[in-house]
């Protein structure tokens, strides 16, 4: 029998529709999927099969994406909407079906269409297929901590609003911690999430920023921590008292009860990169609570500075991968380089319509001036499937169409319209299959000044460097990481900042790279990719399975 087939087959059933709850002193309705929030976990072994029927009870369109997971040649299961399918219309129903290879740790699901992802999402969790271990002693308990964000309002409604007047929209409400606020917001004392551990254990906990628009500084008061996995992708472990995410990334800690007796907060709070913008500036916090304590007054940590960007690039330019044998391939050579500058810009305002943004514009965003625009009337892979014209084109500049200060600190550019005002259209990037990608990403900051996290569908990339200012193809080259660089599915661009990634396309179909600050994705932050079919019958995309909801 074949040798390489392995793992089981795990089948879920989603079904999303309405649901009333109790947070912050009122009761809302939310879409939410088995009636929970966050939704259901899933736990699978590397190499199994998951299937999950997703049935649309709710009043509005829906996909849902598997966010980080590779899907080699499933791309009909990706999910973001108009990309690899139509939505899935009330009352209608998908089923996702996929195998999970090559990639062990934590991952998630959430809807990929407007808003509602804002609660409707859970955690994806890939233990070792059996008789494989974790590169970390085992933990005595796997913990999945869920960040997300939460608005008094309906979602939908506070997009769609932002949207009508160009104006970015009402900040949240509150971050929560599994679904809850916790102790610091009115209301929210019973149900803060609580986690009791046993003095000398070692705990996995495995943190995901499900956030809709914030990134976030998470701690343990008086804990240290040992990140050991981001993105699900093995780092060697690193010490630190601070996590830092973004919306779309993860990252596992270890965390050993080894404190003295008593109650410790988790917390966390936005990092806004910069001063100027309106951010929520509200805390959300969990308990550790240590078995046999009295103790009734948790500790509070202190977080960093909302602003603390020195912090931020600290934690995340010390992660490296655990493994140490590069990809040669990826490593050596480099088939396509492309330099792609991220951030806000401006577009006309729609007719009779008072626009919120400045000189009376819209906001928009986007990569290299071209703000992508979803397709409406077929989706993008299934326009790559069949052959069809006119869906998007092949043209996506791999240059920044204009040259200038990038950090913005050349004040001429404060009265050049045109480096703000960006193109709407549908541009791809076709590659070749299994060829090697460079992309140097450069955070504009002209606008709006903060981080991108930028996410890539299908694959993930090696991070080779990261830094500030503008990006120098001679002086930064030198600072490319060859030999452990970490691998992850969401870069946060750093603000006024750059950073150089490579990967491998190897999976043909249609893949979405765009910001997760969900904000900047209807203003058109986010590019794709069209991954020709390989050679041979293994190498190219399958047909759609029937269900696939169509346009
Ligand atoms: Cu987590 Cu395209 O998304």
């Amino acid at each position: 029998f074949a040798s390489e087939v392995y793992g089981e087959v795990v089948e879920h059933t989603f079904h999303v529709g309405n649901l009333t709850i109790q947070r912050l002193c009122r009761s809302q309705m939310i879409t939410a999927v088995n009636g929970s929030l966050p939704g259901p976990t899933i736990r699978v072994r590397e190499g199994d099969t998951l299937i999950v029927h997703v049935l649309n009870k709710s009043p509005y369109n829906l996909t849902i994406h598997w966010h980080g997971v590779f899907q080699m040649l499933s791309g009909w299961a990706d999910g973001p909407v108009y990309v690899t399918q139509c939505p899935i219309l009330p009352g209608n129903s998908y089923t996702y079906k996929f195998t999970i290879t090559g990639q062990e740790g934590t991952l998630w699901w959430h809807a990929h269409v407007s808003w509602i992802r804002a609660t409707v999402y859970g955690a994806l969790i890939i233990r070792p297929r059996s008789g494989r271990s974790y590169p970390f002693p085992k933990p005595y308990r796997e913990i999945p901590i869920v960040l997300g964000e939460w608005w008094n309002a309906n979602v939908v409604d506070v997009e769609d609003e932002a949207l009508a007047s160009g104006a970015p929209p009402n900040v949240s409400d509150a971050f929560t911690i599994n679904g809850r606020p916790g102790d610091l917001y009115p209301c929210s004392r019973i149900g803060t999430y609580k986690l009791t551990v046993i003095p000398g254990k070692t705990y996995l906990l495995r943190i995901i920023n499900a956030a809709l628009n914030t990134q976030l500084f998470f701690k343990i008061a008086n804990h240290h921590l040992t990140v050991v996995s981001a993105d699900a992708s093995y780092t060697q472990p690193y010490k630190t008292d601070v996590v830092v995410v973004a919306p779309g990334q993860t990252t596992d800690v270890l965390l050993t009860a080894d404190r003295p007796l008593g109650d410790y907060y988790m917390a966390a709070r936005a990092y806004a990169s910069a001063a100027g913008g309106q951010f929520d500036n509200t805390t959300t916090t969990g308990i550790v609570h240590y078995e046999g304590s009295t103790s009734s007054v948790p500790l509070m940590p202190v977080l960093p500075a909302f602003n603390d960007t020195p912090t931020a690039h600290r934690f995340y330019s010390n992660l490296t991968s655990l493994k140490t044998t590069l990809n040669a391939h990826v490593a050596d050579h480099v088939d396509e380089r492309m330099f792609i500058t991220v951030g806000l810009g401006l577009s006309a305002c729609d007719r009779n319509a008072t626009c919120g943004g400045p000189n009376g514009l819209k906001f928009a965003a986007s990569m290299n001036n071209q703000s992508f625009q979803l397709p409406s009337t077929l989706s993008m892979l299934q326009a790559f499937f069949s052959g069809v014209k006119g869906i998007y084109t092949e043209d996506f500049p791999d240059n920044p169409p204009v040259v200038f200060d990038y950090t913005n600190t050349n004040p001429n550019n404060s009265f050049n319209p045109s480096l703000y005002m960006t193109e709407k259209n549908t541009r791809v990037k076709k590659l070749r299959y299994n060829s090697t990608v460079e992309i140097v990403f450069q955070n504009t900051a002209l606008i709006g000044v903060e981080n991108h996290p930028i996410h890539l569908h299908g694959f993930n990339f090696l991070v080779l460097a990261q830094g500030f200012g503008n990006y120098n193809p001679v002086r930064d080259r030198k600072k490319f990481n060859f030999v452990n660089p970490q691998e992850r599915n969401t870069i946060a661009v750093a603000v006024g900042g750059w950073a150089v990634v490579r990967f491998k396309a190897n999976n043909p179909g249609v893949w979405i790279m765009h910001c997760h600050l969900d904000v900047h994705l209807p203003w058109g932050l986010a590019g794709a990719f069209v991954v020709e079919n390989g050679p041979t019958p293994s190498s190219r995309l399958p047909p759609p399975p029937p269900d696939l909801p169509r346009c």
